[in-house]
């Protein structure tokens, strides 16, 4: 185990100096509260960790860029990994530890065992990120196992991610309470995503309808229940960006089941767009 005496932050590098660190809190009684992401870090995984800190004696951040959720033609290699400015991030916080783990840590020879929700790994963005979930699920699954929090956050910007995990949790009993962080936005309504460092100015620009088109959607929505309704307002917004490449605009219910025609259920708009060779996705609670 590596101590950062300065920054007063725990790294753990493999399987082995995680589970002595686990053992060590374990002894001490700590209720251990797990942020788990792919690093690159912003405001948003940062409200994460400030979301459960309060509720628990130690916190563990993990950073990993998962190749399980990422398809053949999608950004592995590219994926940002500041790793020191991350590290800098994380000791400014309130956090014990950080775990950095091998791939060959989480997926030792031979791996074959994956998590699959049958009914919505498919849908939204799993129609066109074919094992994405399966490979998100997977991952969430080994590093509950390894770390084994008492309390977990993720953000609702990865809205049918975390829909995911809640019901994985919940099928297989694995008590593990988990806790949802608000979108954090930029000033320009973009939500914040590592993936928005590959976004040129003008891009951004074009990306911050996406979160108008949601508002609209919502307005909408105050005025009638008619599903068909709010979606076309909100795709309308987009209409006119003409670089924006739509890939889904829904509104579902909140654990992801469709509506057939009115709204009459607590609801969430979803969205997934290209704009050049980035992908984007938002959504926003009605
Ligand atoms: O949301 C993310 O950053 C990732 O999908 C997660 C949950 C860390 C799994 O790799």
């Amino acid at each position: 185990l590596f101590v950062d005496l300065e920054a007063n932050l725990i790294k753990a590098t493999s399987a082995e100096e995680l589970d002595l660190l686990r053992k060590d809190f374990l002894r001490s009684g700590a209720r251990i509260g797990f942020v788990p992401t792919m690093g690159a870090l912003h405001a948003g995984h940062l409200s994460l960790i400030d979301l459960i800190a309060p509720k628990v004696d130690k916190v563990v951040v993990s950073i990993f860029v998962n190749p399980k959720q990422f398809g053949p033609k999608e950004d592995l290699n590219r994926y940002p990994r500041p790793l020191e400015q991350d590290l800098k991030l994380l000791a400014s916080k309130n956090v014990a530890a950080v775990f950095l783990p091998r791939v060959e840590d989480l997926y030792p020879e031979n791996f074959s065992t994956y998590v699959v929700n049958k009914r919505f790994s498919h849908v939204l963005c799993g129609a066109t990120r074919q094992n994405h979930f399966e490979g998100v699920l997977t991952v969430v699954m080994k590093l509950f196992m390894m770390v084994r929090p008492q309390i977990a956050a993720f953000g609702k910007k990865d809205y049918q991610q975390l829909q995911l995990i809640k019901a994985m949790v919940r099928d297989f009993s694995l008590g593990i309470e988990i806790d949802e962080g608000e979108v954090v936005r930029e000033e320009s309504g973009l939500a914040m995503s590592s993936r928005n460092q590959y976004l040129a100015k003008e891009q951004k620009r074009v990306a911050a309808t996406l979160y108008r088109s949601l508002q609209a959607a919502r307005s909408e929505s105050l005025k009638t229940r008619n599903k068909d309704n709010v979606v076309k307002a909100g795709k309308q917004v987009l209409a006119s960006e003409s670089e924006l490449a739509l890939e889904y605009f829904e509104v579902r219910r909140r654990d992801l089941e469709e509506f057939e025609t009115e709204i009459d259920k607590p609801a969430v708009a979803m969205l997934a767009a290209r704009l050049g060779d980035v992908r984007l996705i938002d959504c926003l609670e009605l």
